[in-house]
């Protein structure tokens, strides 16, 4: 059977960038421990004036279909995946064809184009769809165009701000693919919740707290389904597990909660136990606080064990480097965790190619979803091909005041931004300019 998957990948952040510890902490009268250390996030990306969700997705996708020289005609589909999105019919999809459209002599009025929406989960739900197409035979011989898109921005003042972020990841999904190859082992956890959502509104409407506890339950229980799917999951197994990550800390607590349930009645708890004690078990216990309780415990003692160190600063650490320097990007953030992992891996001269990758992916609302993959032989050119450190690099660091003015330029609310100046200048890129006779916004490219 052809295997089919990302064959090519490309990111595109935000080009301001806004400190957490030096500039957001003092002026939120914060400990910069409690950013840099407690939620692990040292800076946040966020878009300039002329800069939005399709400006970066259009930036992202024209890089990368340069680079694998594609045209419009190569392309049967466009999935957009975003939480941000400022219409309610047109979808970002289109946006972004008509902006590829300016710099292309082909067009896209053959590419089947839509725009997912489960809050986070929604990027890794488009390429589920566009491997489904695939498989199905309804491709023709075309690639799709997956796209995760966001400016993720809180409320001033709410507890979220801290994990703000703004980056597009634009991906195309093909037979024999060079980067991952996506396999049909999936598991899923999904449930009604209301933790984080954004009922006719811009801003989140959060319950932080609830949000993580949240977002364990479904990663539980969309490993047990995984199991269930027949899927033996053994933490030595996966060479990398890039996580959903609106902020480092929730990848540690997920990632404690995933060693110990897959370790459990096998030799890892086994060898284990000489140090820390077996798991509890809920039938040794009265209650079911006493049981937390001592799960609690056991937890601690493990992510404390050298096995757990070394586990975790081999598959999950790696996952995180570029998160810390961009914040939550929302629908990108487990993409993004990927390319982490595997440009750690080329940096340090680990060869991957064939490994295993166990990708955890969630959205609130709530979803889970783990699926495996196998990294394909032309990984270490696509992670070459990236010009990430470039882009976080050359990211305009902005004070305090402008942070305010630039987060009011992005709040769909507020009018006053007409005479915000750029702070950064646009070179061979797409741009916002404006808004059209029916409210629709327009854009060009920049030469
Ligand atoms: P908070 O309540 O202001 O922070 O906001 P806190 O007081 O809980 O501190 C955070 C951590 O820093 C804690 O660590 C503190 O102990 C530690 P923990 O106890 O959790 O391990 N800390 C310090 N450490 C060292 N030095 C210090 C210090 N001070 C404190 N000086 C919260 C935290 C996550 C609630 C907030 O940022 C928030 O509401 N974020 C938005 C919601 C969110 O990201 N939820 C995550 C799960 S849901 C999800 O991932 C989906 C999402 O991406 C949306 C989607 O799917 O579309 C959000």
């Amino acid at each position: 059977m052809t295997t089919v998957g990302i064959d090519a990948i490309e990111i595109r952040t935000g080009k301001l960038q806004l400190d957490l510890a030096e500039t957001f902490a003092p002026a939120q009268d914060e400990d910069p421990g409690k950013y840099t250390k407690g939620l692990g996030l040292h800076v946040s990306s966020f878009p300039d004036v002329y800069e939005d969700i399709v400006t970066m997705a259009a930036n992202a996708a024209h890089r990368l279909m340069e680079r694998k020289g594609l045209t419009p005609d190569d392309i049967g589909r466009i999935d957009v995946a975003t939480e941000s999105a400022f219409d309610n019919s047109k979808p970002v999809s289109t946006y972004v064809a008509g902006c590829l459209e300016q710099v292309y002599d082909d067009d896209f009025h053959h590419a089947n184009k839509g725009e997912r929406k489960f809050a986070c989960i929604a990027g890794t739900q488009s390429l589920d769809d566009a491997y489904n197409w695939i498989r199905a035979g309804r491709n023709r011989g075309r690639k799709a165009l997956v796209i995760a898109t966001d400016t993720a921005l809180y409320a001033r003042d709410d507890p979220g701000e801290a994990t703000q972020g703004a980056g597009a990841v634009a991906m195309i999904v093909d037979e024999d693919p060079d980067f991952v190859e996506l396999s049909t082992d999936q598991g899923f956890g999904s449930a009604d919740e209301t933790d984080f959502l954004k009922p006719n509104q811009q801003f989140p409407s959060v319950d932080g707290k609830r949000s993580m506890k949240v977002y364990l339950a479904r990663m539980r229980e969309a490993m047990e389904d995984l199991e269930r799917a027949g899927v033996e999951l053994h933490p030595d197994d996966f060479a990398l597990i890039p996580f959903h990550t609106p902020f480092p800390g929730m990848v540690r607590k997920a990632a404690a909660l995933g060693y110990r349930h897959v370790c459990r009645d096998t030799d890892v708890e086994l060898e284990l136990a000489e140090e820390i004690g077996r798991q509890p078990r809920r039938e040794e216990f009265k209650t079911q606080e006493q049981f937390f309780d001592a799960i609690e415990e056991y937890t601690d003692a493990l992510t404390e064990t050298e096995r757990y160190e070394d586990w975790y600063a081999d598959t999950i650490e790696p996952t995180l480097e570029i998160a810390r320097e961009v914040g939550n990007w929302y629908t990108g953030s487990v993409h993004v965790a990927r390319v982490a992992g595997l440009k750690h891996a080329l940096e340090h001269d680990r060869d991957l190619t064939g490994a295993q990758l166990l990708v955890a992916s969630y959205g609130s609302g709530a979803q889970a979803e783990i699926h495996a993959e196998t990294v394909a032989d032309g990984w270490k050119a696509e992670i070459e091909a990236l010009n990430v450190d470039d882009q976080l690099d050359r990211r305009y660091d902005i004070s305090f005041e402008e942070y305010e003015r630039i987060h009011d330029v992005h709040n769909h609310d507020t009018d006053d931004y007409a005479d915000v100046e750029e702070l950064t200048t646009p070179s061979e890129e797409f741009v916002f300019d404006g808004w059209g006779r029916m409210g629709e916004r327009k854009y060009r490219y920049v030469r």
